[in-house]
């Protein structure tokens, strides 16, 4: 059995619908901060026999997690729950770093507790902070520049030491900009609120929405606009399961970035997303941010090579499923 935590969020819950699809037994542990009911009972649909159960608890509840873990033959866990937004870990860090940091260490003491070693980590591109080089690769120093991409580090450090001391041996994905939707739409992106660049431009094609800003127009770039590496969610699911085969196969700790190798600025994905949306999204330029880095690219090597994975799908196709999603999630909200 796998043990899902954050399985009711986004990414979570995308890599445990590709679990139970194939064959796994998966438990998930989420606490609904930001995860949905609804997510929850898709995942059951999708589930033809009973390898499918959620526990409702919190990685600070130590009980919970006892309940987790001895409710069944825990074999691994992928661990994506998480706070994970930027403006408001640096608003309020000592949210982040209790549920992300505390929250880590209880689980993996439990994880020491009913002898489990093996981990999935969903780590972050924040954890390399302002790059010195593009594309980055795994080398790259880390120095996150926000309270969020310093717990996702304090979480890799403690990782290796756990390793180090109790021999559990975790994988730690460095995902850069993850986009884009379930291909069947079943599942999709929701965040309340939404800080991302692709369903923010969607959503600003919906009736009542807000005019999309665009952030930054100065930068050292192609465009003037920020360069990112957009990873699909179904690229990136595959390489969660490609991981829990690489530690059952008795593969050592380590760590390997997420991305497509390629770079998109800020205007290359709204022109995509007026194209798939044949829509004339209205926007509003705005100064740049504070502490947006004008690229953040993945060298994505080590992955190929350790892994044995391969991103396929392009930007298109992560619009074009997003945009699937997005019509399904409006219809619901105004149902
Ligand atoms: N979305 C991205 O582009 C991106 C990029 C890099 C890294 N990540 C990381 O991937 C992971 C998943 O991100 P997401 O976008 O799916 O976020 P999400 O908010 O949709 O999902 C996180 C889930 O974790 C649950 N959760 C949070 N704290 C918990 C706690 N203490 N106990 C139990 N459950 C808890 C939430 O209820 C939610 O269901 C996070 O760790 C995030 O930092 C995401």
């Amino acid at each position: 059995m796998i043990l899902v935590t954050g399985g009711a969020g986004y990414i979570g819950s995308h890599c445990a619908m590709a679990l139970i699809e194939k064959g796994y037994d998966v438990i998930v542990f989420d606490n609904l901060s930001t995860g949905h009911l609804k997510t929850l009972e898709t995942l059951k649909n999708i589930a033809r026999s009973n390898n499918f159960n959620f526990l409702k608890g919190d990685l600070l509840n130590t009980e919970n997690l006892n309940k987790a873990f001895s409710s069944g033959n825990i074999e691994a866990v992928i661990h994506f729950a998480a706070f994970s937004q930027v403006g408001e870990s640096v608003k309020d860090p000592a949210k982040y770093y209790r549920n992300n940091i505390c929250g880590t260490l209880n689980l993996l003491d439990a994880m020491r507790k009913y002898n489990v070693d093996k981990i999935v980590f969903s780590s972050t591109a924040a954890t390399y902070g302002e790059p010195v080089r593009i594309p980055i690769d795994e080398t790259h120093p880390q120095n996150p520049i926000n309270p969020y991409g310093f717990s996702k580090l304090a979480i890799e450090k403690i990782m290796d030491d756990f390793d180090r001391a109790y021999n559990i041996k975790s994988v730690r994905l460095r995902y850069f900009n993850v986009a884009g939707a379930d291909s069947k739409s079943r599942l999709g992106e929701w965040h309340e609120p939404e800080t991302h660049l692709i369903p923010n431009i969607l959503k600003s094609t919906f009736a009542n929405s807000k005019t999309f800003q665009m952030f930054g127009t100065d930068y050292d770039t192609k465009d003037g606009t920020c360069v990112r590496d957009y990873i699909n969610i179904e690229d990136l699911v595959q390489a969660h399961l490609l991981s829990l085969e690489y530690l059952k196969k008795g593969g050592k700790t380590d760590f390997f970035n997420l991305g497509t190798k390629t770079g998109n600025t800020v205007k290359e994905v709204f022109t995509l997303c007026e194209k798939v949306t044949a829509k004339d999204i209205s926007v509003e330029t705005k100064p740049r941010r504070e502490g947006d880095p004008a690229q953040l690219v993945a060298d994505n090597t080590k992955a190929k090579q350790i892994l044995g994975w391969r991103p396929e799908k392009t930007l298109e196709d992560s619009i074009k499923s997003a945009f699937q999603w997005e019509k399904k999630l409006q219809a619901q909200i105004n149902s």
